[in-house]
């Protein structure tokens, strides 16, 4: 496997849509001595992504990338990805679909974060839906990404109590938390370390 200049790690794009604060997690994750992970490139579908400003605190490039057109897009990724040597890639509140394509350029080597016990709750509003139909528990799970949405082998979940007078806000919080964490352990279990 390719290694980015410098050190030992796996060299890694993180793909993010908006607030980021899985990426926040990832980045400080990638700096300690465990990770498998060193986070070479941020990939933004759109400028408006809050999250971008981890790109420019921590000193890693960023790239805004317009999905108008699919095909030219991820043309465009690819030769990012190609140019700083990237064999790894985090999607982390990424809102654009992937296409088949693209994926198989990467067997194994994209993995998600979604905020639902998969394979219940695929998609969006997972929070809402779950308090809808009066689960119990819900969480969330990182998972290969794989040409069907939210549908990947599984890699790691958390499973979390859902408490009485639960609201969206305080589900989507609690799995959040929850989400940091988890983000992290599935790399490190992806890489076996
Ligand atoms: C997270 O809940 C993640 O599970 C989902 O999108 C959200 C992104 O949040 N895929 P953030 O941008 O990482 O804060």
């Amino acid at each position: 496997m390719n290694q980015s200049p410098g050190n030992n790690k796996i060299s890694t794009a993180i793909f993010i849509s908006g607030r980021g604060s899985n990426l926040k997690s990832l980045v400080n994750f990638s700096k300690k001595k465990t990770s498998p992970i060193h986070i070479n490139l941020i990939i933004s579908n759109t400028k408006k992504a809050k999250g971008l400003k981890y790109a420019d605190l921590n000193k890693i490039q960023k790239k805004i990338i317009n999905f108008k057109k699919k095909n030219s897009a991820e043309k465009n990724i690819l030769n990012m990805l190609n140019k700083k040597k990237i064999n790894f890639i985090c999607l982390a509140g990424f809102m654009k679909v992937l296409s088949k394509k693209f994926i198989s350029k990467f067997p194994g080597k994209i993995i998600n974060i979604h905020p639902s016990l998969l394979p219940k709750y695929k998609g969006l509003n997972t929070h809402l839906r779950v308090l809808q139909n009066n689960e119990k528990f819900s969480g969330c799970t990182v998972h290969h990404v794989n040409k069907h949405i939210d549908a990947g082998e599984i890699i790691m979940q958390k499973k979390i109590k859902i408490s009485k007078n639960e609201t969206v806000n305080s589900l989507s919080k609690k799995i959040l938390m929850e989400e940091h964490k988890l983000y992290p352990k599935a790399i490190s279990k992806v890489f076996l370390v």
